[in-house]
């Protein structure tokens, strides 16, 4: 395993990353907000797959943070995040300050109107704008051959490929696979915050997903009535609070109003004790849990 190497400021990580390049590896890249868990291994397993040279990057973004949402509680474990990336085959971690991302008088940010304000980006307004801004900008500081990003954050990932698309950025997205925990719950340094009760009716989800799917695949078509069935499946449990569940292209994110197609993303977002949990599936095309 190469050692790993914590990186604090741009022109410290510019200068190692030149070292690497000017030898003729090819650099790839995890952006991240730590509180690593084994979705992110995989994620780095992947960048090292289709690279050199593996960077990954913790930094908790607050432009992508609501006034009323978690930053000041989302999990912070810098110790556990090295011991993992120590053992992942990862060269380096940038790790900077928010100062370092914004220093003061920072002003320029990304807005991609239209798809960022579905889904996700309806319930928490201006979360799109603060994950592009800061990813453009790791990606500049970065500047690698490859990124790596989780299906999970089906709605991120395909913002981050339109906005490489639409600035010409020279870098290669790679969306990877959800990882799930044993019973199917998706990964996510949120479900932290879930207690035991909360964690064993998490699955939830996951199963109103599967459950359209397999109505999907039994031949149902409408929007609306798989969408029912995924609601229903939700509303069984009384502690979930449901933010969305809708069809959606997978391309565009346009909304499926009458018949739905395979490929259709389903996305989902409820709210679960202090957690919001969000999970997609591909109709017809999801393997169990
Ligand atoms: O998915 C995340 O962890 C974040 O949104 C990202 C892409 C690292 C940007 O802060």
């Amino acid at each position: 395993m190469p050692t790993l190497r914590v990186l604090r400021s741009v022109p410290e990580l510019r200068g190692a990353l030149h070292e690497q390049r000017s030898a003729g590896q090819r650099i790839g890249f995890v952006p991240t907000m730590g509180a690593l868990h084994a979705g992110h291994a995989s994620l780095v397993e992947r960048a090292r797959a289709l690279s050199d040279c593996v960077v990954v990057s913790i930094f908790v973004n607050p432009l992508q943070f609501g006034p009323k949402e978690d930053l000041a509680q989302y999990p912070r474990t810098p110790d556990a995040d090295i011991a993992l990336l120590e053992t992942s085959g990862c060269r380096f971690l940038f790790m900077p300050a928010v100062e370092e991302i914004y220093p003061q008088g920072f002003f320029t940010t990304v807005h991609m109107p239209g798809m960022t304000e579905v889904l996700c980006g309806r319930s928490r307004p201006g979360h799109f704008d603060g994950v592009l801004t800061v990813v453009l900008k790791l990606l500049n500081m970065v500047q690698p051959d490859v990124a790596c990003f989780g299906r999970k954050d089906f709605q991120q990932a395909l913002l981050i490929r339109r906005m490489v698309r639409d600035l010409n950025l020279p870098v290669q997205i790679e969306v990877c696979p959800t990882l799930r925990e044993a019973d199917g719950l998706a990964m996510s340094s949120r479900n932290r915050y879930l207690s035991a009760p909360e964690r064993a009716v998490a699955i939830g989800l996951r199963a109103a997903l599967l459950q359209m799917d397999r109505a999907f695949r039994a031949g149902q078509r409408d929007a609306a009535t798989l969408t029912e069935f995924g609601r229903t499946r939700i509303a069984a449990e009384p502690r979930f609070r449901l933010d969305y569940l809708e069809v959606r292209d997978a391309q565009d994110l346009s909304q499926r109003c009458g018949s739905v197609q395979t490929g259709d993303v389903v996305a989902v977002a409820a709210f679960l004790g202090s957690a919001r949990l969000i999970d997609n599936a591909l109709l017809g095309m999801e393997t169990a849990p």
